[in-house]
């Protein structure tokens, strides 16, 4: 079976079309296209909702067209059509949902709307680039989903069964990244280049610099919540400080490496305690990380240490670099997992025609 599936959430216009076997377990990646708005919206410091909506817009069909023709597919063939319904920016994930509605109803195609943090996690489900089976982990599962605009521990006893056992108070990890990127000036997105500059700072050996450390917010409290936005105030005190000292310019900017660096271990420090702390409560058999800061080297790097360190049988697992940021592959991936099961259950019927329920939807939940 053919799925065609569409990725609108916030600034990448995506589609992609997987090829799953007869029992919907294997699935191979014919084409995956990803336009990305991260330039247009650097200007503005982060992502404006109508103008992401009009660059969707503008891309939607020139990429859904890509899509099927790298596939060397016809649109009759598709058996299954997957959108991005939520959570997202709702003008954004309104392209997408008109799209895949529009042609749903004009093919006649079985439509699914899929959660996009339950696209993030099923992005582990592939082997490769290339192709990917359903059954390539063991239950439990712990996800540390780590995104722009979500930071969660969420616990999956089987495929589609998903609980919330912690979450974020405010911002997000991404977010956070975002945010101390702009407060140092150093543009947007800001995780790839908080963490570049991060490298960087491992090069600076001055002693004044190495003593600095951020707050680990919520490290020491029971519960499996984080918190980051305090770390992100104590970034900007700490740099309206060296701002009025009038250093240097090459002063100024070891101190924005240096800030990066520490500011980067803090997170990560979080998210693997609280990650380890989720481990020897819910005796995970599979630990997943996901989402766009899932991309970041030393956070992949220490959390498998830790978890190697830790718990020998514990399976730690992360997506291809390819499917960490928003693509529509993942939700393909998804979507094969909701159409196996509503297989399952005889209930294949109910996505007849269902074009017309669909709606986007900014906080749609995971359940
Ligand atoms: O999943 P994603 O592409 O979009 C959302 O669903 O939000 O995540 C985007 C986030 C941004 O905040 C971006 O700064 C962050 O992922 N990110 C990173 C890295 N690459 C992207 N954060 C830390 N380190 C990275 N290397
Ligand atoms: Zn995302």
């Amino acid at each position: 079976m053919l799925i065609l599936s569409m990725e609108t959430s916030c600034d990448e216009t995506s589609a992609a079309i997987l090829e799953a076997d007869e029992s919907l377990n294997k699935f191979g990646l014919l084409s995956s296209v990803v336009s990305s708005q991260a330039k247009l919206h650097s200007a503005w410091g982060g992502v404006v909702p109508n103008l992401a909506a009009r660059e969707h817009l503008k891309n939607i069909f020139p990429v859904l067209e890509q899509t099927i023709k790298e596939a060397g597919v016809k649109m009759q063939e598709v058996g299954l059509l997957c959108v991005t319904q939520g959570p997202g920016l709702i003008p954004a994930l309104l392209v997408g949902a008109n799209a895949a509605k529009t042609l749903s109803y004009f093919h006649q195609k079985p439509l699914l709307g899929i959660h996009h943090i339950e696209g993030h996690i099923y992005a582990n489900f592939f082997e490769n680039k290339k192709q990917g089976r359903l059954d390539k982990h063991s239950f439990p599962i712990l996800n540390l989903v780590v995104s722009g605009g979500h930071t969660q521990l969420i616990l999956m006893k089987d495929h589609l069964d998903y609980e919330i056992v912690g979450e974020t108070m405010d911002d997000a990890a991404g977010e956070a990244f975002d945010k101390v990127a702009k407060i140092l000036e150093l543009g947007y997105p800001g995780g790839p280049i908080v963490s570049q500059k991060a490298g960087e700072a491992e090069k600076i050996t001055r002693e004044d610099m190495a003593s600095l450390e951020f707050p680990r917010p919520m490290l020491k409290s029971k519960d499996l919540n984080f918190s980051f936005s305090g770390l992100k105030t104590a970034v900007l005190y700490f740099y309206k400080d060296l701002e009025r000292r009038n250093l240097s310019k090459k002063d100024l900017e070891d101190w924005k490496k240096i800030i990066c660096q520490k500011f980067q271990e803090a997170v990560i420090d979080v998210l693997i305690q609280k990650t380890l702390k989720g481990i020897s409560e819910f005796r995970p058999k599979t630990v997943l990380l996901s989402g766009g800061v899932a991309a970041n080297f030393s956070l992949k790097k220490e959390l498998g240490e830790a978890i190697k360190k830790d718990r020998l049988q514990v399976k730690f697992s992360y997506p291809e670099m390819d499917f960490c940021g928003d693509n529509a592959a993942m939700i393909g991936a998804a979507g094969l997992a909701r159409y196996g099961k509503l297989k399952e259950e005889g209930v294949l019927k109910k996505l007849e025609g269902n074009w017309r329920d669909l709606e986007a939807e900014a906080n749609l939940k995971l359940f």
